[in-house]
């Protein structure tokens, strides 16, 4: 058993969220072999809440069919991710924007659990609410009652340190600013804003920070698109025409200011009596979600029922994922998280591989 034999078996290990080889990837790092100890060091694509157990049990299956008495061990490094101009942003990896065109499909909700599912599964994460005329994360997150501790720093600018419910660290405008007070700022200032809050805001290091989006298009959504380097945006919908047209209007915006659309999310896809679970109730329309994924070629990344115990979650403070009795419903959330988390990390490839061409 030789570094070199076992470097060979792994090079063909395919590493399945971006469907490529680990030998094509450049992932096997450095190999280790003493006697029938092996140690592998693999440099993986971020994140790695779902892949580095795959990529554990795949490198020590295939290691042990051929050599069965191997004591294995597999040492996996992150890597890739985007540069971060602004200080506030620069310790976290992955800028994800939650967004929909049509108001009330269920961005916040999706946004809410996204994050706890998260945060479940061991990432660091953030989750900034950006709806200043209609803040739900405080309340969703049994924050409301909460105000965010601000302090001057040194050179005299005013930092602010989110609040922290569930292992989730929440900000939201609703924080710093009275509804009534919104209601008065227009466009340019209100964007403005925004980003003052995005730039006062202490992080610290984070897996991922997820802004909760108000609905539409309009300043808001285009000063995080234009200033702030997303990984990707998640689009939420409901199943009807209707909201269908809106989010073909926010598919096309996010392209237009070059931001990875990692999918689409269909909310409240359908209804399962408690008392006849055997039927199912298309309220909204079927199938609509999937069929705007597949016209603008981007992923469909899951369908989200219409549930009695998520309404109550998000009005209780509890993000409903969370549940130890959460059941498939809870499934429904955590297969869309780590199908986000897939499309994550085909950006991060992508990213990486832009940075090589560029050195080239
Ligand atoms: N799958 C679901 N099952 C039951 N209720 C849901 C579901 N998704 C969302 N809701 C409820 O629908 C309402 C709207 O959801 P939410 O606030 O998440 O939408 P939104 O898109 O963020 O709205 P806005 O555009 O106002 O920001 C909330 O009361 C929420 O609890
Ligand atoms: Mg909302």
């Amino acid at each position: 058993m030789t570094p070199q034999e076992i470097r060979t078996l792994l090079e063909s290990i395919v590493d399945s969220d971006l469907d490529q080889s680990l030998g094509s990837l450049g992932a096997i790092h450095e190999i280790e072999v003493i006697g029938n100890r092996v140690r592998v060091f693999l440099d993986a694509v971020q994140p790695l809440h779902w892949a580095a157990k795959r990529l554990d049990h795949d490198c020590k299956s295939t290691i042990r069919a051929v050599y069965p008495g191997a004591e294995i061990e597999i040492l996996v490094r992150e890597k890739g991710g985007v540069a971060r101009r602004m200080p506030t942003l620069s310790g976290i990896k992955n800028l994800i924007a939650v967004a929909s065109g049509k108001g009330g499909v269920g961005k916040s909700t999706v946004a809410a659990n996204l994050a706890a599912a998260l945060a479940q599964r061991g990432a660091s994460v953030g989750l900034l609410d950006a709806d200043i005329y209609g803040p739900s994360q405080p309340t969703m997150y049994g924050l409301s009652s909460e105000t965010m501790r601000a302090e001057k720093s040194a050179d005299g600018k005013v930092i602010g340190y989110p609040n922290e419910a569930y292992g989730v660290k929440v900000a939201s405008i609703g924080f710093v600013m009275q509804r009534d007070q919104a209601a008065i700022l227009r466009g340019p200032m209100l964007a403005g804003y925004f980003t003052m809050l995005v730039e006062q805001i202490v992080w610290g290091e984070l897996d991922y920070l997820i802004f909760d989006l108000p609905p539409g298009t309009g300043d808001i959504q285009l000063t995080l698109t234009q200033r702030i380097p997303l990984t990707g945006a998640v689009v939420v919908t409901t199943p009807q025409e209707i909201a269908l047209a809106d989010v073909r209007r926010s598919i096309q915006m996010f392209s237009k200011v070059k931001v990875d659309v990692l999918g689409v999310v269909e909310n409240m896809s359908y209804f399962v009596p408690p008392d006849m679970p055997d039927r199912k109730y298309h309220i909204f329309g079927e199938g609509g979600g999937q069929s705007v994924a597949k016209e603008f070629s981007v992923p469909f990344l899951g369908e989200i029922p219409i549930d009695v115990r998520v309404r109550q979650g998000a009005d209780d403070g509890f993000p409903f994922v969370l549940d130890p009795e959460s059941g498939s419903l809870g499934d429904a959330f955590r297969s869309v998280a780590e199908n986000i988390v897939r499309e994550i990390r085909k950006a991060n490839a992508r990213a990486v591989d832009t940075v090589v061409e560029i050195s080239l």
